[in-house]
């Protein structure tokens, strides 16, 4: 469906692709790394569906790599199809996030981010992720380590501060820059905040207006609209999308499509989020056997047909499923009884447009 209106200052204009030292991010659309969710199989679902410019991983420990942990080992899960790639690290010992860089650097990470966003208390007490945001000089080293160990491009992402009375991302990013780093993503909350209240993106704008490398804004993006809301209200150069992402990769599809085109695709058809759903479980139960996988997905499924009558009582059986055969049956009885009305807002929608 063509727009009829391109104005100067369309989304075409303001979503341009951006480089991050020599790598081309295209459409400026980022996902973002979420620790048991940006696993290799759902990146790969994301990757097939939704094609943003830049994947990063979930967040990988450099201690559990220093002591070789076979658990982390299993994160190294990544493969061609996903490039380029950020592998996100956190960790608080210059010494040992350099040599895990390195390390992820020559399994083929096109990217090194480091965690200065992560605000839970389990990494937070170590010193790492958010904590870094209110130690300055440990950040600092941490940074000029990474930056010196690798010759790849090495960004940070961050949150705005500790709290609202340590709004240190400022001064921080500007320290950073010096020191060599090549991008910086912002979620517009304080550590402080955890998910409370809505992400305040004039924080995105603060850190653009005070780096001279891009900025991508991330927090509270759900649909193609908050995308272009976001780059014009704070001049970033691409965002970050992750929770919307959940159960729902197609989020990824539309928002880089509107920013290529301006316009607005029709929604997924329920088959092809089953199907999508299914895909994503026995990859994971590829990876991690079939118990785990379906333990795994048990919140996630529901979500790719959340919407749909029928999704809620399918959620309250995925609960108690244990095969992956038991989750396809619950999510046919979904599609069995709603198919049709899929089929037939599809439609609607087509002949409305
Ligand atoms: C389940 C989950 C796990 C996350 N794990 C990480 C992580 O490993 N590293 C990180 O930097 N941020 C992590 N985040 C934060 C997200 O990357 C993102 O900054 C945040 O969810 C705000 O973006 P959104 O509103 O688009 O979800 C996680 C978020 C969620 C929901």
């Amino acid at each position: 469906m063509q727009s009829l209106l391109k104005q100067p200052n369309s989304i075409t204009d303001l979503a341009k692709p951006y480089r991050i030292g020599n790598v081309v991010i295209d459409p400026p659309l980022v996902l973002a790394p979420m620790a048991d969710v940006t696993n290799g199989p759902f990146r790969k679902v994301c990757k097939r569906i939704g094609r943003p410019g830049l994947i990063v991983t979930e967040q990988i420990s450099t201690m559990a790599l220093h002591y070789n942990s076979e658990r982390t080992w299993k994160m190294f899960d990544w493969n061609e199809e996903e490039f380029p790639l950020s592998v996100q690290l956190f960790g608080a010992d210059p010494y040992v996030m350099a040599e895990a860089a390195k390390i992820v650097v020559e399994r083929g990470a096109t990217i090194v981010d480091i965690n200065m966003g992560c605000w839970v208390p389990k990494v937070c007490k170590t010193g790492a992720g958010a904590a870094l945001l209110k130690d300055e000089r440990t950040a600092v080293r941490v940074v000029d380590a990474v930056v010196k160990a690798v010759d790849v491009p090495v960004t940070i992402k961050m949150r705005a501060g500790w709290d609202c009375s340590n709004l240190t991302s400022v001064p921080l990013a500007i320290e950073f820059e010096k020191l060599g780093a090549q991008a910086f993503a912002l979620h517009g909350r304080t550590a402080a905040q955890g998910y409370e209240g809505s992400a305040d993106w004039r924080w995105i704008r603060d850190i653009k207006e005070a780096v001279t490398v891009p900025v991508t804004g991330n927090g509270d993006v759900r649909s193609p609209y908050d995308a272009e809301r976001m780059m014009r209200e704070t001049g970033c150069n691409g965002v970050m999308v992750g929770r919307a992402a959940i159960g729902n990769p197609w989020i990824l599809r539309d928002i880089g499509h509107y920013m290529k085109t301006g316009d607005i695709l029709p929604p997924a058809s329920l088959e092809e989020r089953i199907e999508t759903a299914l895909e994503h479980l026995r990859s994971l139960a590829e990876n991690f056997g079939e118990d785990k996988a379906v333990r795994h997905l048990r919140g996630q499924v529901p979500i790719y047909v959340k919407g749909y009558r029928g999704a809620n009582e399918a959620r309250e059986k995925i609960v108690r499923a244990t095969t992956i055969d038991e989750v396809e049956e619950i999510l046919g009885m979904v599609k069995d009884f709603f198919g049709d009305h899929s089929q037939y807002l599809q439609n609607r929608y087509i002949a409305r447009n």
